[in-house]
């Protein structure tokens, strides 16, 4: 954990580096699963959004989503997208320090998808308030890595990952209002930034709103 540096100035930092082609495509495991659970579009919330490659796919197939991250740059890059998309009039860039503030109000879908970060954030409670800003009837979505690809930031070290049940269970949801539609860990063939493959493992838990 980068515990010296607060998250604006390291996912600035990372951003205003990074080429700006990256991350504007969707995530496949996202788009996979909701073209599986075939939810009706609606309001959408997509926690650490990056380059909004998943909230650009969102808004093409008809949600109206808040895209929130704590970078600025990231944002006005997903803002450029949506314009070049033209679905700039479904896409909310929203920044907050999710450590620190969350967006008001309730989502027919919320994801949080590859929500890591090395800085030391109170990442659980960002869930557990994920999963309360699911509307009734709504989706949570929260992919994570469960293996460390050979390019992470976390490459060579002793990792330990939650399994998806775990994960689950740190929401600390009630039971009767949540049917869990996935909680498993796949695996799949990730490509890293200059191209290079891996097998990497993926939690994958996906769970309705009842109530
Ligand atoms: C590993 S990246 C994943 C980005 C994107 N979801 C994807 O799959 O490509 C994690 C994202 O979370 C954002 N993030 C990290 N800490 C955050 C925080 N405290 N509040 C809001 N966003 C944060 C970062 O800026 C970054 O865009």
């Amino acid at each position: 954990m980068h515990t010296d540096t607060d998250s604006t100035t390291f996912w600035e930092n990372h951003y205003s580096r990074l080429d700006a082609r990256l991350g504007t495509k969707p995530n496949a495991v996202l788009a996979d699963l909701l073209t599986a659970l075939s939810p009706t579009p609606g309001t959408a919330l997509d926690l650490g959004c990056g380059h909004g490659g998943d909230a650009l796919w969102l808004a093409a197939h008809g949600w109206d989503v808040t895209a929130v991250d704590v970078s600025q740059t990231a944002l006005d890059r997903v803002a450029e997208g949506a314009r070049a998309g033209d679905v700039a009039d479904r896409v909310h860039p929203a920044r907050h320090d999710l450590a620190e503030t969350f967006p008001p109000g309730r989502f027919d879908l919320v994801s949080a998808v590859y929500f890591h970060t090395p800085v030391d954030i109170p990442r659980t409670r960002v869930l557990r308030h994920a999963a309360e800003a699911v509307a009734a009837g709504g989706l949570l979505i929260i992919v994570e890595h469960a293996s460390v690809a050979p390019w992470s930031w976390q490459a060579g070290e002793d990792v330990r990952f939650p399994t998806p049940e775990q994960v689950l269970v740190s929401l600390e949801l009630d039971d009767d209002a949540w049917h869990v539609e996935r909680c498993h860990a796949p695996q799949r063939v990730a490509t890293g930034p200059r191209g290079q493959t891996a097998t990497v493992t993926d939690n994958i838990l996906a769970l309705h709103r009842l109530l």
